[in-house]
């Protein structure tokens, strides 16, 4: 696989860990007990700063270079469907940031159920996007685009910089990244 495509397939896999980390937090809310709040918010705040401002733009360019040089291919729908999903998280991840801490302060706009069902939601749809880039886009996108293509990808894709799992964790996310090594007994661990 091709370094850019490797290293999106890496961010793959550190979502689904996020979001398992969520799911577990999800089924405690679901259940009437406290989740562990800070834990939440900062998954939350992981997904804001580097999957949708930094992984999702990546992406777009790629598909886009990918769509220019083959016009009305049989992706062009799921291009377009990956696209509009881009456009939504973000805000996603912003208004459940937002009904988290409403609930965690008391002032709720929703109920728990609510929260825990909108926090299912949107793992789901983590879920399904990463499933269709995955098995629907990569593997053509991988067997069509040229050693040229990726050259001009690689000299302008935007940087990416994961302050959690990068070459140096933020301090804001030193409680998460633990977290996800008790999780993985390790497997995370840098070199
Ligand atoms: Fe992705």
């Amino acid at each position: 696989m091709s370094d850019i495509l490797s290293a999106l397939h890496t961010d793959h896999r550190h979502i689904h860990k996020l979001m398992r980390l969520l799911g577990q937090q999800t089924a405690l809310l679901a259940s009437g007990n406290d989740p562990d709040w800070d834990l939440v918010i900062d998954i939350l705040n992981y997904m804001a700063q580097y999957p949708d401002a930094c992984h999702h733009p990546r992406e777009e360019q790629i598909f886009n270079h990918f769509r220019q040089r083959y016009k009305n291919s049989d992706l062009d729908e799921t291009i377009e469907r990956l696209a509009r999903e881009h456009r939504e998280l973000p805000p996603a991840t912003i208004e459940l940031r937002n009904q988290v801490e409403s609930i965690r302060e008391g002032a709720a706009i929703l109920t728990r159920d609510e929260l825990a069902s909108s926090l299912n939601d949107y793992i789901a749809q983590q879920h399904n996007h990463i499933a269709t880039e995955e098995n629907r886009l990569f593997p053509v996108v991988e067997h069509r685009l040229t050693a040229d293509d990726l050259k001009i990808l690689e000299a302008t894709l935007p940087e990416q910089q994961d302050p959690v799992f990068g070459s140096v964790t933020e301090q804001q996310f030193e409680a998460l990244y633990r977290r996800i090594l008790e999780g993985d007994e390790g497997d995370e661990k840098r070199p």
